[in-house]
């Protein structure tokens, strides 16, 4: 099928003329063609039938006493922004015809009209009409594809969906501060996502991981031949994200020298590469994270107060896990469902029991160890029902809630322990634990765990 037969509708077209000849012609022309077609001799009555109706076409006579087309075109597009304006014009006084084109008609045509053109030019109105739902369609999917949904109920995280609604309306620089797993980039990207600069990039620099050279050449891109190795010009993020959207994750690792370069960007709004020697413009809104007391860093001099005060425009402070247990449940039934979904196992679910089990428990990973637990609940168990059981939230002995460590020290033992029942055969382990063979792989090596009798 194609576009233009998706947009089943026919046009509803208005005509408006003040010579009968030219209104009884049209509007049979265009009836043969199958459109919905209302005349008016003036533009008062032209008014009166758009503000009843709702037209996607008008052809508007230029020149007729009182009212002309192109005032006419004006008012009618004021209640109805999307109306589709052709002038017509019994002179081909280009003038008028280009007035009416700059305040937005569509098209013009010159009595007297060749009728094969007319139906040529509405075909080509519904196509572009078609088009532009298409496209509002297409974006509108995006937009809900690429921002995952943020899940909580608590006074905490609906005052951070407030913030981020209102945020999102603005260019202001956001500091996000949370404990680590709490939602923080989760948070960035459903303001990027909500913003005007959605269509553009979001950039996300993991500001802790790099050395500060890397740092800087990843932030503000550098030229050939800046340091040995640089056989290529680089664009830095900020020029990536030109139009859209800088994340500086882990903000509070960055180094002096980073910090001072990082304040003239944002000052200048404008970028100059490690070795370059003019400066770039570019347009970017900044969202910084740490887990870090930034203000306190500042206070301290350990991290510079004039960057701080840059950045925290608008603060988010996203609390532990702990401190909003009744977003416990709901977090849990919803990665439930999404693993449920992404496995192909529609029928999980998760006991009451279990869901009080879980909101018992301190989470120090916060919202990622949450989700961590469940997946491992569903990959590990063999039921369709997680219960309390299948979740590491009572380590064996009836210890209190389990911390990260032991959630870890629960998945190695287990590990470890079907290694040792499967002497080690890692396809018949990896089967029974319901992993592939490359994650066991990882695990095996993230836990440092090694065949008995052999030196890992
Ligand atoms: N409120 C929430 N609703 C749904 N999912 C969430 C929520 N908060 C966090 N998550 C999920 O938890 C995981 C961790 O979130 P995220 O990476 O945003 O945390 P973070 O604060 O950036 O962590 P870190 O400091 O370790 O980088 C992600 O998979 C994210 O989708
Ligand atoms: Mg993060």
């Amino acid at each position: 099928m194609t576009l233009v037969e998706t947009a089943a509708k026919k046009l509803a077209i208005l005509v408006v003329d003040d010579e009968l000849i030219v209104r009884e012609s049209l509007g049979a022309w265009f009836r043969e063609d199958g459109y919905k077609v209302d005349t008016a001799e003036n533009a008062r009555d032209a008014l009166r039938l758009s503000a009843e109706g709702r037209y996607d076409v008008a052809f508007l006579d230029i020149k007729m006493p009182g009212i002309d087309g192109l005032e006419l075109q004006a008012k009618l597009r004021e209640s109805v922004p999307d109306l589709a304006v052709v002038v017509m014009t019994a002179y081909a006084s280009v003038d008028s015809a280009v007035r009416a084109l700059k305040a937005g008609a569509q098209d013009y045509i010159v009595k007297p009209f060749d009728p094969e053109q007319l139906s040529a030019l509405l075909r080509r109105i519904e196509e572009t009409r078609a088009l532009r739902s298409e496209n509002v369609r297409l974006k509108s999917a995006l937009d809900r594809a690429a921002a995952p949904p943020i899940i909580g109920d608590s006074p905490a995280m609906r005052r951070v969906l407030e913030v981020i609604a209102s945020v999102a309306r603005t260019d202001a620089t956001v500091l996000i501060h949370g404990e680590s797993g709490t939602g923080k980039e989760l948070v960035a990207r459903a303001i990027h996502q909500q913003s005007a600069r959605r269509y553009n990039p979001l950039v996300a620099v993991h500001c802790g991981a790099l050395a500060e050279g890397i740092l800087e050449s990843e932030l503000f891109g550098h030229e050939k031949g800046a340091f040995t190795g640089a056989a290529y010009h680089h664009k830095g993020k900020f020029e990536q994200a030109d139009g859209g959207t800088v994340f500086l994750d882990e903000i509070g690792e960055i180094s002096p020298k980073v910090q001072v370069e990082l304040l003239r960007v944002l000052e200048e709004k404008r970028v100059t590469r490690v070795g370059g020697k003019s400066s770039i413009p570019v347009d970017f809104r900044v969202i910084a994270a740490t887990h870090r007391d930034l203000r306190a860093l500042a206070k301290a001099g350990e991290f510079r107060e004039d960057l701080f005060w840059r950045l925290d425009v608008v603060s988010v402070e996203i609390p532990p896990l702990r401190d909003r247990r009744e977003d416990i449940p709901l977090l849990a039934r919803h990665f439930t469902e999404q693993l449920g979904r992404s496995m192909n196992r529609k029928n999980l679910r998760i006991t009451p029991e279990a869901l009080e089990a879980l909101k018992e428990c301190d989470w120090p990973g916060n919202v990622r160890e949450l989700q961590n637990a469940i997946e491992r609940a569903i990959v590990l168990g063999r039921k369709d029902v997680i219960d309390a059981k299948d979740l590491p939230t009572r380590p064996a002995g009836g210890a209190p809630a389990a911390s990260a460590r032991s959630l870890q020290e629960l998945e190695r033992a287990h590990i470890r322990k079907t290694l040792d029942e499967t002497n080690w055969n890692i396809t018949h382990a990896a089967a029974i634990l319901e992993v592939d063979r490359g994650t066991l792989y990882n695990k095996i090596r993230k836990y440092e765990l090694a065949k008995p009798g052999h030196v890992a």
